[in-house]
């Protein structure tokens, strides 16, 4: 029995590859290289549904299409939002979908992709008791979602880190989230459920839930000299280091630099906070050095998670609203999984090993 199902292949896909040993990562035939330096989120959204989507436009016209779809989630979805202050961000943005119907089409597929880039940034607004900005539909999709956040639009190198963010979070094997995308695609029951699945496993601190608690971390820490003491202490407490280690990487996870290079892009236009770039890098520099020490048998370096937290801070997320962020990225992968098992999978039904009690057969 394999309890997390560690080096289980559980699918052939088309949509991304994971190479945990070299470090690369390849989407729909692209590097992540390739992708990060150039894609435009749009472009990422006709690349991973490519094939999988009927009546999915290209090009301009996909574009347009995603803006539309982004109006109608503003119209539709967002004067719900208004009564679930109760629930955290990511429980709000759950809630909200929820109340989309199922479906395989064009439609419902570019409202699940338009949803969340629209539902963060009104679910933020509403909590400070601010309107909620409608989308332009003209407007780029990482670009709308800065202008709904903050009601002004953004500079171009903002604009153009969260297009890099959007498309390098964009799809990542059979993750946690993903494999429960695939699960509830394989029973046909529809888009919608299938996002909310992964939405919910996304959720939690050991997947899509880390990035707020890094920065926890780096406040905590203050500063460089105190790296070494604070982090030895909390792995001392048996706590884990959030943003480090990885299920597939061996080696640093890819991502990382894809998302470091906008981070120093916006520190050097003056935008996030002085310092914590330094901070992040002395950090890194001395949890890599002491979990080797304590873990020599198996490799630890940071993940995804930890420049994300530097680059949506950069962005004036507020941390509550990360995992949303990532969701907003995320969802079009989940979406081209979702059709893919549907469309050429089977029903996904595991066994498991019964250790309970057995009846008394002679009573
Ligand atoms: N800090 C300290 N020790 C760690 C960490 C960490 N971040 N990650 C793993 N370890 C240790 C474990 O304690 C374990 O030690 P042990 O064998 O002495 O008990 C050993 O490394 C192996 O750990 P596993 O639990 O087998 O690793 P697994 O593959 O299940 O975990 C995970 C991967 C969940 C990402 C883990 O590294 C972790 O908890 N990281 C922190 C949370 C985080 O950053 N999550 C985001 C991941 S990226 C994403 O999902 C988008």
């Amino acid at each position: 029995m394999n309890n997390g199902l560690d080096d289980v292949v559980a699918t052939e896909t088309v949509m991304s590859d994971v190479d945990g040993l070299a470090g690369k990562l390849i989407i729909r035939g692209h590097s992540l290289d390739d992708l990060a330096a150039s894609a435009r989120y749009e472009d990422l959204v006709g690349l991973l549904l490519d094939g999988f989507v009927d009546g999915l436009a290209r090009g301009e016209e996909l574009a347009a299409d995603l803006g539309e779809a982004r109006a109608w989630v503003f119209d539709n979805l967002v004067p719900a939002c208004a009564g679930v202050g109760h629930l955290s961000v990511t429980e709000a943005l759950r809630a909200a979908l929820a109340r989309l119907a199922d479906g395989e089409d064009a439609a419902t597929a570019l409202r699940l992709v338009a949803a969340p880039a629209v539902l963060v940034p009104a679910i933020l607004r509403l909590r400070q008791a601010k309107a909620p900005v409608a989308p332009d539909a003209g407007a780029g999709h990482a670009a709308d979602m800065l202008r709904m956040l903050h009601g002004a639009d953004p500079s171009p190198e903002e604009a153009a880190a969260l297009d890099i963010y959007l498309v390098t979070v964009s799809d990542h094997g059979l993750n946690a989230s993903t494999f429960a995308a695939r699960v509830v695609a394989s029973t046909h029951a529809g888009l919608a459920s299938s996002v909310l699945a992964a939405l919910s496993a996304l959720k939690g601190p050991l997947h899509g839930g880390a990035p707020g608690p890094v920065l926890d971390m780096l406040d905590g820490i203050g500063s460089a000299g105190e790296a070494e003491a604070w982090l030895q202490a909390a792995l001392d407490r048996g706590e884990r280091l959030m943003g480090f280690g990885h299920r597939v990487y061996r080696v640093r996870d890819p991502r990382a630099e894809a998302l470091k290079r906008p981070v120093q892009r916006l520190a050097a236009t003056g935008h996030g906070q002085a310092g914590r770039l330094a901070l992040a890098e002395a950090v890194e520099a001395a949890a890599t050095r002491i979990l080797a020490r304590r873990k020599p048998d198996r490799p630890l370096q940071i993940n995804v998670e930890f420049y994300t937290a530097l680059l949506l801070e950069a962005l004036g997320f507020p941390r509550e609203s990360f995992t949303g962020v990532f969701a907003t990225g995320r969802v079009t992968g989940w979406i081209g999984h979702a059709r893919e098992q549907s469309l050429y999978g089977r029903l996904i039904r595991p066994q498991s090993r019964y250790v309970g009690p057995i009846p008394d057969r002679a009573a």
